[in-house]
């Protein structure tokens, strides 16, 4: 295997997958559960916490504010310091490629006492942080990042949190939760419009740790906290990790995939709703509720797929898997069209981009926009991909190489350990002929 810098995976065609896979626990109702156990009252245990880059940044960042957290492979325990508790001396915080742990942190941090710096690797330092600076500041908050809206993120903490009424200008949960995480601590209450619906695991989250949010219509409602009160959690399996194994069974011959203890949340879902309208064979067997998250087992068969418009509706509750759903079209007959997804630009990286590069090293013919792109079914060839340090692309592109006619090579795969590290041997078990370079 190579240096953890320099990964690259290669992929022989084995033209038929089949298993029963684990998948690791959800990224972001991980971030979630740590968060708010840590500024809970008394302990909380966290089972089927996801051992990844991201959510072990997020750890890290509580760790060295004073938070205990004993993270072991059964369970993680926090032992929760209460509203105010958190304490660290001037802190720069590295939060490594993890969008969500500094987006969602910048409300909390903008609410403690002291002052803090927020920073990241290359891809992170690149994208877009406006979009919490301005509502934060309009709460009172002294934050303040680089001119061109980027990271460093520097707080001066001791300040008056206040709420507001918001209506964000981009649609995004990572936004709305970090206004909820700084109207925790808000006189008042924090009202924010989401007139399009984004995942709601924090919403749910507060829930559990008994400071549920107030809903109407498409408004939220967060009063100041008294106290949080610790819980248990169970996590269920990331949708966004299934969704690899559940496209690789659909797009490949005598294919069968069953994934159990799987989110189903409808916010993080929708691509099972664009699979079905393509003509996929998906059935949602044992359907429960766990630690207030939708959870179920999921069946995928081969299918025969046709090319569709994406309905822009589902999009944003589609935003992670639109790379994977992408190589689907690739393999349906016809063309399929994605419009309105103009947040793929500024993912960990330019996701339209980088997709359609790949799409066109692999013979399969593409129209590229501003908010998307056309793809017309075709076979992949093999080649050489580059995924940009972005692991949604490694792993997209990797599902690929199950069905192309010669292997494929995928470049910079080291932040697959962002979200799935144990991806490679996961996608052994269902057959696919997977390796490191
Ligand atoms: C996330 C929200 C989404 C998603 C990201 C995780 C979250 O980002 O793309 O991977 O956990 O809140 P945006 O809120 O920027 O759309």
């Amino acid at each position: 295997m190579s240096s953890k810098d320099s990964i690259t995976f290669r992929i022989q065609p084995c033209y038929s997958v089949s298993g029963k896979p684990v998948i690791p626990g959800d990224k972001s109702i991980s971030h979630r559960a740590i968060i708010l156990a840590a500024i809970a009252d008394g302990n909380s245990k966290i089972n089927n916490f996801l051992q990844a880059d991201d959510t072990l940044a997020t750890i890290t960042v509580f760790k060295k504010m004073g938070v205990n957290i004993e993270n072991n492979v059964q369970n993680t325990i926090v032992r929760g310091v209460g509203l105010y508790g958190l304490y660290a001396e001037n802190p720069t915080f590295d939060f490594g490629n993890s969008g969500t742990s500094v987006r969602l942190l910048a409300g909390l941090l903008s609410s403690q006492k002291f002052n803090s710096k927020l920073v990241g690797d290359e891809s992170l330092m690149q994208r877009p942080m406006s979009r919490i600076i301005n509502p934060l500041q309009q709460m009172n908050a002294k934050i303040s990042c680089t001119t061109s809206g980027t990271l460093p993120i520097k707080i001066e903490g001791n300040q008056e949190i206040k709420s507001i009424d918001y209506k964000p200008p981009v649609i995004s949960a990572q936004l709305k939760s970090c206004l909820l995480l700084a109207g925790l601590y808000a006189e008042g209450t924090t009202k924010i419009y989401e007139e399009t619906q984004t995942r709601d695991h924090t919403e749910r989250m507060l829930s559990n740790f008994s400071h549920p949010v107030m809903k109407k219509s498409n408004q939220i409602f967060i009063k100041k906290a008294k106290r949080l009160i610790g819980c248990e959690i169970n996590v269920p399996g990331d949708f966004s990790s299934a969704a690899y194994f559940i496209v690789a069974a659909v797009i490949t011959p005598n294919s069968n995939i069953i994934l159990d203890n799987v989110g189903v949340n409808p916010t993080r879902s929708a691509m099972i709703k664009i699979l079905k309208l393509m003509g996929a064979n998906i059935e949602l067997k044992n359907e429960r509720v766990v630690s207030g998250e939708p959870v179920a087992t999921i069946c995928a068969k081969t299918s025969e797929l046709f090319g569709i418009e994406i309905p822009k509706e589902f999009v944003p509750i589609a935003i992670d898997e639109l790379p994977i759903i992408l190589i689907a079209a690739a393999c349906a007959k016809g063309k399929t069209r994605l419009t309105g997804a103009q947040e793929l630009r500024i993912k960990e990286s330019d996701r339209i981009q980088s997709m359609s590069d790949g799409f066109l090293n692999l013979n399969i013919k593409i129209e590229q926009f501003d908010d998307g792109m056309i793809v017309e079914g075709g076979e992949f060839s093999g080649g050489i991909i580059n995924s940009n340090d972005d692991h949604r692309i490694a792993m997209a592109f990797a599902i690929a190489g199950i069905i192309s006619k010669e292997s494929i090579v995928i470049n910079n795969c080291k932040n697959v350990a962002t979200s799935f590290p144990n991806f490679i041997s996961t996608a052994k078990e269902v057959g696919m002929n997977i390796d490191y370079v």
